[in-house]
């Protein structure tokens, strides 16, 4: 299971790549407009501090010749560039051609399974299912998650599944349960699932009774 980080926030990025768990970063057009900075500055800064793993940043155009030629310019922007496109009818062309040119697809807004497999049909490398937004409208977006794992294996395709839209550590834990490949996860989920009161309390507790042994050096 990789974690990915939701967010475009530069120093948040930094803090947590430090922890050597981050496998990836995903952005989005609200997650940056956040930032209030030129979006290709930060775009750079986070494809450097990531050094070759996956940046998804999405495209912004509506009409599908735009999408095509923005997402060829995304694309260039750094090597590790992950191009998400919304996984919209309309773009099904456009998908299929820019990932036979190589272009690395991360296909957003999935909401059934059968999107799902459509783009993984259509070559891309990761399909985002948005659990969150589905649970928001009083369905369960867990099940898509695992259903998608079902379908994928069942049709052998190698589409990685990108849990997105990801609300709470339990939707961290479910998600590695149900067999994504990857959660994006946003920074204030990050922090709450590094820690546990109990491994803090243990560490208190072991340094207490430690200190009593009161010895300078060990071993
Ligand atoms: C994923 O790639 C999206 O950026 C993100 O997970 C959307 O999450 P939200 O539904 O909380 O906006």
């Amino acid at each position: 299971m990789k974690f990915f980080l939701d967010t475009a926030d530069v120093i948040v990025i930094e803090k947590f790549v430090s922890t050597g768990i981050v496998d990836g970063v995903t952005t989005n057009p609200s997650l940056l407009c956040k930032q209030g900075k030129p979006p290709v500055i930060i775009i750079k800064k986070i494809c450097a501090i990531l050094s070759g793993k996956p940046v998804s940043v999405q495209v912004t155009e509506h009409d599908v010749d735009a999408v095509y030629k923005q997402a060829k310019k995304i694309a260039s922007i750094a090597e590790n560039v992950v191009v998400k496109i919304p996984c919209d009818i309309r773009y099904y062309n456009v998908i299929k051609k820019l990932a036979k040119e190589g272009v690395k697809i991360n296909a957003t807004l999935v909401f059934s399974v059968a999107q799902g497999i459509c783009m993984c049909k259509l070559g891309v490398a990761y399909i985002s299912p948005f659990i969150g937004r589905i649970d928001d409208i009083a369905e369960c977006g867990m099940e898509l998650v695992e259903d998608l794992r079902r379908a994928l294996d069942l049709y052998k395709f190698k589409t990685e599944i990108l849990a997105a839209s990801i609300r709470s550590v339990d939707h961290v834990k479910e998600s590695i349960l149900a067999g994504a490949d990857i959660g994006t996860v946003p920074p204030s989920i990050f922090e709450k699932m590094l820690h546990h009161p109990l491994t803090e309390e243990g560490m208190k507790r072991f340094n207490k009774d430690w200190k009593k042994l009161n010895i300078d050096m060990f071993p």
